[in-house]
């Protein structure tokens, strides 16, 4: 692929262009929702799949030898070594409540790796990008390079997670020991409270049962902020599952101790 950031950072831009028509025309509108999921609640609108779809179609007409990977409409290419990652809708059900917390994600990871990715609000037009070199929050035209806070204690934290209802038991009794440390928790905010953290407004985010195109393209704007971005166990959570990031190494490993053992 032969891509420098800037351009990396102007497809991520056009892909996100192309999924805000689909997605704007059903926000805060009547939309058909399903439910994906027996004895629960995990809805996927028309917005999800129309969304999904152009992002596709334009990533495979430029580089059909890419590998695609979609929350909606699975898997393209496996084993190529370039793989764009999409979630079009993180936060269906922010969506579907008129909430403006959902956004686009797309992620590219490079052998594996995550090497750069957006997470786009179309409704109030925030950006937070990635181009592989560095993280910035793009607004109004105005470009704001993305840093993480300074805070080391657990008692200063603001911690967040889409809802606790989400954790197992297990993980459930977990999750609390580290949010009766943390000075402030905030819940529902999908895809958005990393972004946060990478703007060094939150300085804690937790979350299980993820799936790759959950976080594929959040960890790299993370990382280049100066975040730390792993599972439970303090390896590396590009696969999915248990999550926690940190806005600095102190405050990740004071969370790590509570959430491992
Ligand atoms: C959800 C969001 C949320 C996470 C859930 C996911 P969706 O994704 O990523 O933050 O806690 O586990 O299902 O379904 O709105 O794309
Ligand atoms: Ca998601
Ligand atoms: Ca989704």
């Amino acid at each position: 692929m032969q891509m420098n950031p800037s351009e990396i950072a102007s497809f991520l831009n056009e892909l996100c262009d192309l999924a805000q028509i689909e997605t704007m025309s059903w926000f805060r509108k009547s939309v058909d929702i399903e439910n994906k999921l027996n004895g629960g609640f995990d809805p996927v609108t028309q917005a999800d799949k129309a969304a999904e779809q152009v992002i596709r179609d334009r990533i495979l007409e430029r580089f059909s030898n890419h590998g695609v990977l979609g929350e909606e409409y699975g898997s393209i290419n496996p084993d190529a070594q370039y793989q764009w990652i999409i979630d079009p809708i993180d936060g269906t059900r922010a969506f579907i409540s008129g909430l403006p917390t959902w956004g686009t994600l797309i992620g590219l990871y490079k052998a594996g790796k995550p090497y750069a990715g957006i997470m786009h609000q179309p409704f109030t037009d925030e950006r937070y990008v990635c181009d592989s070199e560095a993280s910035v929050l793009v607004y109004k035209d105005e470009v704001l390079v993305l840093e993480t806070s300074q805070v080391q204690n657990l008692s200063e934290a603001i911690l967040m997670t889409t809802t606790p209802a989400l954790f197992g038991k297990d993980e459930f009794e977990r999750y609390n020991r580290v949010e009766a440390a943390c000075k402030l928790p905030r819940y529902g905010t999908d895809c958005y409270a990393y972004c946060l953290l990478a703007s060094g407004h939150v300085d804690l985010v937790i979350e299980a049962g993820l799936n790759a195109y959950d976080i594929a393209a959040l960890i790299p704007i993370v990382e280049r902020a100066g975040g730390v971005f792993t599972n439970w166990q303090g390896e590396s959570a590009s696969g999915g599952g248990q999550v926690l990031v940190a806005a600095n190494h102190e405050l990740h490993a004071a969370a790590l101790e509570m959430l491992s053992c």
